[in-house]
C-alpha cells in the first residue's frame, strides 16, 4: 500500500511506513509539545516531493508562523497559507469572553457576513463552517488553475475556535460535516487539536482515522517530550511512547527508546490510556455509523436523526456514560441499517423509529 510520509522517519516507522494517503488525522498534545512543527515537517516533505500544500492557521498569523519556523530552514515558498486567525486579541480589549465568541471574525473569507446573519449560528458555527467554505474554495480554485489538486492540507488549530465558542449539539455537527468533507478531498490531511479536558473526547478525535499524540512534562528542570500514536485504523502501528528531541533539524523520533516517567506521571497516563481504550471500542461504532451516514447522504436518504443520535452518544461518551453510549450508537446503527436496506431495494422509508433527540436541544 502507498503510504504519505509525515516528513519525520522515526514517525515513518511508528505508522507501519507513512501515513495511509487522503483521509484526515488528528495531531494533539500540550502547546509546545511539538504540533505545529510536525505539521510543517509533513507540509515540507510534500513541497520537496513537487507536492501542492496548504496551510490553514488559525493560531497565528502566516508570518509569525513562518518566521517561527524559520531555524528549521524549510523552503515554504511555494506553500499556501489561508490566514483564519480569528480577530480576538483586538476584541479582548474592549469585551468579556462570551462576546468575543460572538464577535469572532474570520478573514479572507467573502462569505462570513452571509452565514453570520442567518439566525441562530453561534460563534463556532460560522466559523467551522466558514473554514470550511474558505478551504473548498481555495481547493477547488487551485484545482481549476494548475488541474493539481492539493496533496497536503493542515488545519492548525481547532481549538483556538472552540475556546471562545460554545460546545452545542450543533456544533459537533458541523465539526463531523467538516471532516466529512475532508475526507473526500484528494488530499491527506492533518487537524492540530489540543484536548480541552484530558477525558473529553472532542468530536475530531472521534471522526478522524489516526490520531498522532505529542506528551510534554518537565523532569526536574528538564523539558521531555515524547510521542505516541493513539489510533490507527487499517494499518499496523507501534502502541509505545516514544522520546523526542527537537533540534534546529526538526523533530527527532527516537523509535527504539523508551520514556522513563516518574510513578506519578506515569499513574497518570496509565488512566488516560485505559480511558482512551475504553472510548476507542464505542468510537469504532460511532465512526461505523458515520460511514453509513455518508452512504444515505450520497443515496439521498435522509440521515439527520441519526446524526443527531451519534452526536448523543458521543455526549455520553464525554459524560463517561459508556453503555449508554454504546447503546445509543448501536441504536442509531441499526435504525440506519434498515433505512438503507429498504433505499437500495427501492421500497419506502421504514415507519419512523424514535432517535430520541439530545438532552437540551431544542426543536
Ligand atoms: N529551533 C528550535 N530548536 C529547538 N527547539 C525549538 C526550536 N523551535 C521551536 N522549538 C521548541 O519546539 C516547541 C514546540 O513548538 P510547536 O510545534 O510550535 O508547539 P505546538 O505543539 O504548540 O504547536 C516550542 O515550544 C519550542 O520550545
Ligand atoms: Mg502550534
Amino acid at each position: 500500500m502507498d503510504r504519505i510520509s509525515t516528513g519525520v522517519a522515526g514517525l515513518d516507522t511508528m505508522l507501519g511506513g507513512g501515513l495511509i494517503p487522503r483521509r484526515p488525522y488528528v495531531v494533539s498534545g500540550p502547546t509546545g509539545s511539538g504540533k505545529t512543527i510536525l505539521a510543517m515537517h509533513f507540509l515540507a516533505e510534500g513541497l520537496g516531493r513537487g507536492e501542492a500544500g496548504l496551510m490553514v492557521t488559525l493560531d497565528e498569523p502566516p508570518n509569525e508562523v513562518k518566521s517561527n519556523l524559520s531555524a528549521f530552514g524549510w523552503n515554504l515558498d511555494r506553500l499556501k497559507m489561508l490566514d483564519a486567525t480569528p480577530d480576538i486579541k483586538a476584541h479582548k480589549r474592549q469585551r468579556s469572553v462570551i462576546d468575543v465568541g460572538t464577535t469572532l471574525d474570520v478573514r479572507d473569507m467573502e462569505q462570513v457576513g452571509e452565514i453570520r446573519q442567518s439566525s441562530g449560528i453561534r460563534a463556532l458555527e460560522v466559523s467551522v463552517h466558514g473554514i470550511q467554505k474558505m478551504l473548498k474554495q481555495e481547493y477547488f480554485g487551485h484545482l481549476e488553475r494548475t488541474k493539481q489538486p492539493y496533496k497536503r492540507i493542515v488545519v492548525d488549530s481547532l481549538t483556538a475556535l472552540k475556546m471562545f465558542s460554545m460546545q452545542g449539539e450543533d456544533s459537533r455537527i458541523m465539526i463531523q460535516s467538516f471532516l466529512r468533507f475532508l475526507s473526500e478531498l484528494e488530499a491527506t490531511c492533518l487537524i492540530v487539536s489540543e484536548r480541552l479536558k484530558p477525558t473529553v473526547i472532542e468530536t475530531e478525535f472521534f471522526l478522524a482515522r489516526g490520531e498522532i499524540r505529542f506528551h510534554k512534562w518537565l523532569d526536574g528542570n528538564v523539558i521531555r517530550r515524547a510521542i505516541s500514536i493513539e489510533k490507527y485504523r487499517g494499518s499496523r502501528f507501534d502502541d509505545r511512547i516514544r522520546p523526542i528531541t527537537i533540534t534546529n533539524a526538526g523533530i527527532t523520533v527516537d523509535s527504539q527508546g523508551s520514556v522513563s516517567l516518574t510513578a506519578g506521571r506515569l499513574a497518570k497516563l496509565g488512566d488516560a490510556y485505559l480511558e482512551q481504550r475504553i472510548g476507542d471500542e464505542v468510537s469504532t461504532v460511532i465512526e461505523r455509523v458515520m460511514k453509513l451516514i455518508e452512504e444515505a447522504n450520497k443515496m439521498r436518504v435522509s440521515a439527520s436523526d441519526v446524526e443527531h443520535g451519534i452526536s448523543r452518544a458521543m455526549l455520553h461518551l464525554h459524560r463517561k456514560n459508556y453503555q449508554k453510549a454504546l447503546k445509543t450508537a448501536l441504536n442509531a446503527q441499526s435504525v440506519l441499517r434498515e433505512r438503507l436496506d429498504r433505499a437500495k431495494q427501492g421500497l419506502p422509508p421504514p415507519p419512523p423509529r424514535a432517535v430520541p433527540p439530545p438532552p437540551g436541544v431544542r426543536k
